[in-house]
């Protein structure tokens, strides 16, 4: 009895100070305070719970704005209503530009607060070569007779009676590169110089025709040891959605193809952990990391991609095609981003997210992306093409990108924003041509 005792009122020390946390004065006296103790003898409940139970509740505090209007109330995390996720992400980011950091921050010290780091990845690539093959003029028309003359040459040229002709084309001419994790990297270039390959041949997406040589490995280990597809996210130039879904059902089903990844398992450990140091976490963050690592509840994610990416307005919306008008280009290209922000990769590899947007919003979407990188230490290179000057700021590194090769790699102060123009651009590449062959 007497042990029991002494472990409630632990307990209740710990909750007044979380709930204080949350800005509730003392002003409501002892009505707070036995709300307090409610709410604390709920999270006392919980965690005695079995794991698998444990990681499927949370408290969950009423109200749009924390520790208003009573009591929290224990709640299932996977029965979450409408209402219920909208005051939960409301009470955590209530703008996205000016909470987003700190809700990140919340995140970040959660899990620093028992000795858990964020896993990054370093993606480098060694004497990368990109080569096509294609055929080129008449013969690369698709009519009935090419396709079978085609056909036949393939089998003689397989036999090496007589050449293919298929023209090589070099698209990557040996470059070699480091992306490194919690730093925002630019990739520039002008078009046709290979970033979509680049990209692709980072990502391990490159299609199966072409001729890559060349080393391309995640924290030493190659593409060949692990699936990179689960590991990375690259994101289209071209925006390819099922029109007749709505623009929350997109990104709702796009987050349930790519599953909650390493989440859960990284949850279960945190909740281990704090249970063994006797830590009570904000019951907010608590029920958001729930929401988003438990399989099958992909709404808080969703309703949390949508406000940073600013599509709430439309989140109701038909995504729309050629055929049915939909959401504006703009917004399109953000569902496209959306996309894959909402699944578990750490690496990602953007491919021109910022055209057909305004340099306001492309700023605030690679702001949040940046707040991502830089606290829990995500790896990323995005493809822009023209960044306004502030959006260029927001960048630590920059990879040049000419005709196939890499022309300036590194910090980005130590470039001036005039090499950003072609013109420039090509300069350097002479520039550099010229010190490579006096070497
Ligand atoms: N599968 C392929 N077959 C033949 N040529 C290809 C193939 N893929 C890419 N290329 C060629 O490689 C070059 C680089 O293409 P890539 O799409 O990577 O350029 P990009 O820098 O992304 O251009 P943009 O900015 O216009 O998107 C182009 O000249 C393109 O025609
Ligand atoms: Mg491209």
């Amino acid at each position: 009895m007497g042990s029991s005792a002494g472990g409630g009122s632990g307990v209740r020390r710990t909750a007044s100070s979380w709930r204080g946390a949350s800005g509730r004065s003392d002003a409501f006296g002892r009505s707070a305070r036995e709300e307090d103790d409610e709410e604390a003898l709920r999270w006392a409940a919980i965690e005695k719970l079995p794991t698998y139970d444990r990681m499927r509740k949370g408290i969950l505090l009423p109200g749009a704005v924390a520790g208003v209007g009573g009591a929290g109330q224990e709640v299932d995390i996977q029965g979450l209503g409408l209402n219920e996720r909208k005051n939960l992400i409301e009470r955590l980011i209530r703008t996205a530009e000016e909470d987003n950091e700190r809700f990140l921050l919340k995140l970040r010290d959660r899990m620093e607060r028992v000795g858990i780091e964020n896993p990054t990845i370093e993606v480098r690539f060694q004497n990368l070569n990109i080569d096509a093959e294609a055929y080129v003029g008449n013969r690369g028309i698709p009519t009935f007779i090419n396709f079978f003359s085609n056909k036949i040459m393939n089998v003689l040229s397989a036999l090496r009676i007589v050449s293919s002709g298929k023209r090589p084309i070099s698209i990557i001419h040996d470059i070699s590169g480091i992306v490194r994790p919690g730093r925002m990297s630019l990739l520039l270039g002008p078009p046709g110089s290979g970033k979509t390959s680049l990209l692709l041949a980072l990502a391990g997406k490159l299609d199966s025709t072409l001729k890559v040589s060349g080393r391309v490995t995640y924290n030493g280990h190659d593409m060949h040891e692990f699936v990179p597809q689960r590991t990375s996210a690259y994101i289209g130039q071209h925006d390819l959605h099922i029109g007749e879904m709505t623009v929350r059902e997109t990104l709702a089903f796009s987050a349930r193809c790519q599953g909650v990844g390493t989440r859960y398992d990284m949850l279960t450990e945190l909740s281990r952990r704090e249970k063994e140091a006797n830590i009570k976490p904000d019951p907010d963050i608590d029920v958001y990391m729930k929401a988003i690592s438990v399989e099958g509840q992909e709404s808080v994610i969703t309703d949390y991609i949508l406000k940073i990416l600013g599509l709430e307005i439309c989140a109701d919306t038909m995504v729309g095609d050629g055929m049915i008008r939909g959401i504006s280009g703009g917004q399109k290209k953000r569902v496209t981003t959306g996309e894959m922000l909402v699944g578990p990769a750490k690496a990602l590899f953007m491919d021109e997210i910022s055209t057909g947007l305004d340099s306001s919003t492309t700023y605030q979407i690679i702001n949040s992306l940046r707040q991502s990188v830089h606290i829990l230490g995500g790896t990323a290179l995005i493809a822009l093409l023209q960044p306004a000057p502030e959006t260029y700021e927001l960048f630590d590194d920059i990879v040049l990108l000419t005709e196939g090769k890499i022309v300036y790699q590194g910090v980005l102060e130590k470039v001036s924003l005039s090499s950003l123009r072609p013109s420039d651009s090509d300069a350097l590449r002479g520039k550099a041509l010229q010190t490579s062959c006096k070497k």
